[in-house]
């Protein structure tokens, strides 16, 4: 199973002072010495994290694949069409949220993700939608021509009892079988953590997972020992 690493919230933590540090690239290529098999970041309409100039720098540095996810817009397609990275997910996208709270209407928005699934395609792009793992969802992104489905685990991660974890394992696992029988890819992803992430991995169907926010989390907690021995070690020359 590959692992993609989304790396919005290094951005995040940039944007809390809208300084230089920590960059996004920076992160990317340690990512990619540690194994992981693609980068992944999510360019919003509102620039919150990941800005225009990160997405054209990961392009320049990224050697294994950048996924880039967006909504379905104009300003987007025209974007990616320039950057060329090897994926493009596309998602809804609501101003206020926090982070995508749901995955695509494929159904509704047919006609137009017709044209935007296109003109990606057309462009050599591979594309994926990121969709709930929901049949009749999964049938119209292979109508659409899409290449791989990304099924939303948000409902699956934020499950609080044991039963209906379960229940939502099991229409990820239907949902995963229906999208490979229709010869989509499928790839799976959102609330993944270092826990619930062992269950996923079960799925035989599921080739791709895209973890962000708990790997940034453990890394900050992991990376801090190191930290502040070299903040002490300057601040202590003296004593
Ligand atoms: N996949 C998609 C399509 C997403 O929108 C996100 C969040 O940006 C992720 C995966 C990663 O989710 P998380 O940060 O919760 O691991």
């Amino acid at each position: 199973m590959r692992l993609g690493v989304n790396i919005d919230h290094v951005a995040t933590i940039r944007e809390a002072r809208k300084g230089r540090e920590p960059e996004p690239v920076a992160a990317a290529v340690l990512v990619e010495l540690a194994g992981a098999d693609g980068i992944v970041c999510h360019l919003r309409e509102d620039r919150r994290h990941i800005k225009d100039k990160d997405v054209y720098m990961l392009r320049e540095v990224v050697a294994t694949q950048l996924n880039l996810e967006m909504a379905a817009t104009d300003e987007m397609v025209k974007i990616a069409i320039d950057v060329l990275p090897e994926v493009v997910t596309l998602v809804p996208e609501r101003r206020q949220e926090l982070t995508t709270e749901g995955g695509l209407d494929a159904i509704s928005n047919y006609d137009y993700l017709m044209e935007v699934v296109g003109v990606l395609r057309s462009n050599n792009i591979t594309v994926s939608l990121f969709v709930d793992p929901d049949v009749q969802q999964i049938k119209a992104s292979a109508r659409l021509g899409a290449d791989l489905v990304e099924l939303h685990t948000g409902q699956y991660a934020n499950a609080i009892s044991a039963r209906s974890r379960q229940d939502e394992l099991e229409r990820l696992r239907s949902s995963a079988a229906a999208a490979a029988k229709l010869g989509l890819g499928v790839s799976a992803g959102h609330g993944l953590n270092y826990h619930n992430v062992r269950e996923i991995v079960t799925i035989p169907q599921i080739e791709e997972l895209n973890i962000g926010h708990s790997i940034v989390s453990r890394a900050v907690l992991t990376g801090m020992d190191a930290a502040i021995r070299d903040m002490l070690a300057l601040i202590r020359r003296g004593d």
